[in-house]
């Protein structure tokens, strides 16, 4: 098992990697303020983990309110979050109840954002089960619910308590979607951790294959990485940003075609190449470097190409990122792989030619 801490003063907290970490019901028990919880979970996962889940929170005498909310990101949204605001109501649950997420990073976003709001702040415990969600989404506190024309647009940055990443989990994980979180976790090494990148480059078979400690390792890693990040920068004011690599494109993917037809990872691969091959065109990224990211997204079983929503329609969506300043596109580039740049004054007719280069059928 490895422990990290995200530093954050009297905010901070752990993070806990390893198989079976989520069993340990005293651990469990150290980061709960009453002794009723309110587990929320989706109609995927619970069949899988949650009875268990309850029975090591109740063999601690713990009492558990259940919340499954329908599977899918088209589900991140008002009404389902209002289904957790009754649930929560109707069985008198309190401020101090603690909310914990067991599911991927739609639950875990919404968790944390009904954990936001609930009461005005509730205590909350990440519990991530998918790769995506243990390397990136349950750390950090960003918590949201989509908005038909912007993903993640509503919502709040609020911290968890703890994160109990359970790589047990990613057994059941399918296939696709354990590319998904390769995608970020890929991240990490383009925007600033080239040893990892060349690690993942070298053991991609053994993490496609779920090697547990391979898994285990590559959970660990970007979790330094984002840790890291988040201590430096909790808002989002500076070098956050960089997390964000190919997400701007990424995010007009998913909402232009529709949630939840591209996976939240698939389009950040997609988005991811976009931006390079935008650096390529300013001068930075060369070629061969462009290749190497392709190859490594296409070994990972990702795509390196956009649907094709017509350019107009890419730059629309992409003015509702919320890195737009003063209606102003800021962008996440390489200057060279392992090196993220943020770009405010790149000439609309590049990101135009980029986007082209990028989509539909090569
Ligand atoms: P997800 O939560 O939809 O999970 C993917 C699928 O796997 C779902 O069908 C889910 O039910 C299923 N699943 C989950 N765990 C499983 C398991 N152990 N075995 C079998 N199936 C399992 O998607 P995701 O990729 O985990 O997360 C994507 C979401 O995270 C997006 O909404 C994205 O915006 C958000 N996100 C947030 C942040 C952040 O910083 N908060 C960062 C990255 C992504
Ligand atoms: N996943 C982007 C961030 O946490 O900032």
């Amino acid at each position: 098992m490895e422990t990290l801490t995200v530093s954050l003063g009297s905010r901070s907290y752990p993070i806990f990697i390893g198989a079976g970490v989520s069993k340990d019901a005293e651990a469990l028990l150290r980061f709960l303020s009453l002794p009723k919880v309110a587990v929320i979970s989706n109609s995927v996962v619970a069949p899988l983990y949650l009875e268990k889940f309850k029975e090591t929170l109740r063999g601690a005498g713990v009492d558990v309110l259940e919340i499954v909310l329908p599977d899918g990101e088209r589900f991140k949204d008002w009404q389902t979050l209002n289904k957790v605001f009754d649930a929560l109501v109707e069985n008198s649950c309190e401020r101090s109840t603690t909310l914990i997420a067991l599911g991927g990073g739609v639950v875990g976003d919404m968790t944390g954002f009904a954990a936001a709001c609930y009461q005005r702040g509730a205590p909350f415990i990440q519990v991530p089960t998918t790769l995506l969600a243990q390397v990136d989404s349950s750390v950090g506190g960003k918590t949201a619910i989509n908005h038909p024309q912007g993903k993640n647009m509503i919502g709040a940055f609020y911290q968890p308590k703890v994160v109990f990443a359970d790589t047990d989990y990613l057994a059941s994980l399918p296939q696709r979607e354990l590319s998904a979180g390769l995608a970020e976790v890929i991240k990490y090494g383009l925007i600033r951790d080239l040893p990892f990148l060349e690690w993942i480059e070298a053991n991609l078979a053994g993490l496609l294959e779920k090697d547990q400690s391979l898994l285990e390792h590559a959970v660990y890693r970007s979790c330094v990485n984002k840790a890291e990040i988040v201590a430096s920068d909790e808002k989002e004011l500076g070098v956050r940003a960089f997390l964000n690599l190919g997400h701007t494109f990424g995010h007009a993917i998913e909402t232009g075609v529709g949630y939840g037809m591209w996976l939240h990872g698939e389009a950040v691969a997609a988005g991811t190449v976009m931006a390079l091959e935008l650096s390529r065109r300013l001068g930075w990224v060369d070629r061969i470097s462009l290749e190497r990211v392709k190859e490594l997204f296409q070994r990972a079983g990702l795509p390196t190409r956009g649907p094709d929503l017509g350019c107009a329609r890419y730059l629309e969506l992409m003015q509702h990122d919320k890195k737009v300043v003063n209606a102003k596109l800021r962008l996440v580039l390489l200057k060279r792989v392992g090196e993220a740049v943020l770009c405010e004054d790149v000439p609309l007719t590049e990101v135009s030619q980029a986007i082209e280069a990028c989509v539909g059928r090569e």
